[in-house]
């Protein structure tokens, strides 16, 4: 094993082998591409690059969406037409073929057969364990289990679950380049079938199997149970901290002397599994018809995910679970403002900024040119740093051209002159264009330096002054 610093790491790691480009290895090849990775993908499936294509073109419109900043520019893709080819020199190989342990001992054969020994082999098994998948391999050490979720592009957690064949820093490895990723790797303290999440999963199918064979419900009216109700609860506290405010007051001790009879009750079907019965089958298939056979499985997959943008983007604002991890990813994303005029706002309009319309909100352009003025105080040095020591600026006049309608998905970016830093005063000029440079809206803004002591108009220091002056320009003194 090679022992590269992280930050050596993270320059050096950039190419990713993709092995199976269905569902899942498609999501995978996404979240590596629109991270700046270079991906190879091999899948014997004469339709995979049409598929892999519907696929990124559903992760290219969401996953920015989810950023205040741009993403990396993306990735170069090709396709491979054998896995010796694929994973050639590639820093990560991702086995997401179907889940059969023989197919999957067969295709880690011939990864093994050409990649290099400190590639990081990852399996996306919902159920196998990695002792299992190292059954008969080269190098055991080498394959551990990296179980992702579908939208793999969207959802942050990666299940990572190692043997006693598995390297410390193998571990540590892996899961770097998950975070990168702007992913969640979560260690499995053990080996089981299945693993976490697909155990809870599991359950909660079975009964609803259950409850449909039973006549007690329809598919509709469990999707409604779980979005209307405990779904929400479970996108941002998860079960346990949940149950611990169920409780009341004494927290977890009361939730479990109140409900914990009631494991004993007859209230889980869990030991028992229903049979797929013919019947049971064809009422299942038509219940999910008369549900959402009204919509195409594409147009379900762009719900779902700009459903899951405006939820994580939500959780973001408030520093919540998935959204902060959002936010962290997005701090080490961040290009420095720069050129002339300042680039001070370059990301995709989102789809919770969009109105009833259908384009983007006005006051949504206010978030954007307040957003590129903070970008021109941090440039400055008047950013964090100098309101923690009392002072800021505040805005006193905005005043907003809109040119063009701006649309969910697109990508602007902010253009800012200083027209005038003279004393506390200070005036700005954005211009707001597509990224072909069509201008969408222009702002001019006014802002006066503040005591935040006073929360009055007070003189900022010198420097400060000479720093924005600098930045003022013939052409913006006209704007
Ligand atoms: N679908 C999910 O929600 C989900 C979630 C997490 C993990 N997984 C796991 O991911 C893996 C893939 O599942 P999926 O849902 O993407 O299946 P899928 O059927 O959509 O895709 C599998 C792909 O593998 C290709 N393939 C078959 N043999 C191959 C070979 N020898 N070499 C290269 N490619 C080959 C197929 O052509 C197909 O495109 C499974 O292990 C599954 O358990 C699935």
């Amino acid at each position: 094993m090679d022992f590269r610093s992280q930050g050596q790491l993270m320059r050096d790691m950039k190419t990713a082998a993709i092995i199976g480009g269905g569902v899942i290895g498609g999501g995978w090849a996404a979240r590596f591409l629109l991270n700046g990775w270079d991906v190879r993908i091999c899948d014997p499936d004469p339709e995979a690059a049409r598929k892999i294509g519907e696929v990124l073109d559903g992760a290219r419109r969401a996953l920015p969406m989810l950023y205040d900043t741009r993403l990396p520019p993306e990735g170069e893709l090709t396709f491979c037409d054998g896995i010796g080819a694929a994973v050639a020199g590639a820093d990560w190989v991702q086995e997401s073929v179907p889940e059969r342990l023989d197919l999957k001992h067969r295709v880690m054969a011939e990864i093994q057969a050409t990649c290099d020994p400190d590639a990081v082999v990852g399996s996306s098994t919902s159920g196998f364990t990695p002792s299992q998948l190292q059954e008969g391999a080269a190098r055991p050490e080498q394959i551990l289990v990296t179980h992702p979720f579908n939208p793999v592009y969207l959802l942050p957690l990666v299940e990572v679950v190692a043997s006693a064949a598995t390297p410390p820093d193998r571990l540590e490895q892996t899961e770097e380049v998950l975070r990168s990723l702007g992913m969640y790797p979560l260690r499995v303290r053990g080996e089981i079938d299945a693993h976490i999440a697909d155990r809870l999963l599991e359950a909660v199918w079975r009964e609803a199997l259950w409850l449909v064979s039973d006549g007690i419900a329809t598919t509709g009216e469990i999707d409604d149970a779980i979005r209307y109700g405990f779904g929400l609860r479970w996108a941002q506290m998860g079960l346990f901290e949940t149950y611990r405010i169920a409780g009341g007051e004494a927290g977890m001790a009361q939730f479990l002397e109140q409900f914990g009879p009631a494991l004993k009750w007859p209230w889980t079907k869990l030991m028992d599994v229903p049979d797929l019965t013919p019947d049971l089958i064809a009422r299942l298939e038509a219940q999910s018809d008369a549900q959402s056979g009204h919509l195409s499985v594409r147009a379900l997959e762009r719900l779902r995910d700009d459903n899951l943008v405006a939820i994580l983007r939500a959780l973001r604002q408030r520093g919540a679970g998935a959204g902060a991890l959002i936010a962290a990813h997005e701090a080490t994303l961040r290009t420095p403002v720069a050129g002339m005029p300042l680039v001070t706002v370059e990301r995709v309009i989102p789809v919770d900024w969009i109105d009833q319309n259908g384009h983007m909100n006005e006051s949504r352009y206010g978030q954007v040119f307040s957003d590129a003025a903070d970008a021109v105080l941090d440039y400055v040095g008047a950013g964090m740093d100098h309101i923690a020591g009392g002072h800021s600026y505040f805005t006193t006049e905005t005043v907003i051209s809109y040119l063009r309608e701006t649309h969910a998905g697109e990508a602007v970016r902010v253009e800012t002159t200083v027209a005038e830093a003279a004393g506390k005063k200070l005036r700005l000029s954005h211009e707001m264009k597509r990224s072909d440079g069509t201008p969408l809206a222009t702002c001019r803004q006014s802002l006066v330096h503040v005591s935040l002591a006073t929360r009055r108009a007070c003189e900022p220091g010198a420097d400060l002054v000479q720093r924005l002056q600098a930045l003022v320009t013939p052409r913006s003194n006209s704007a």
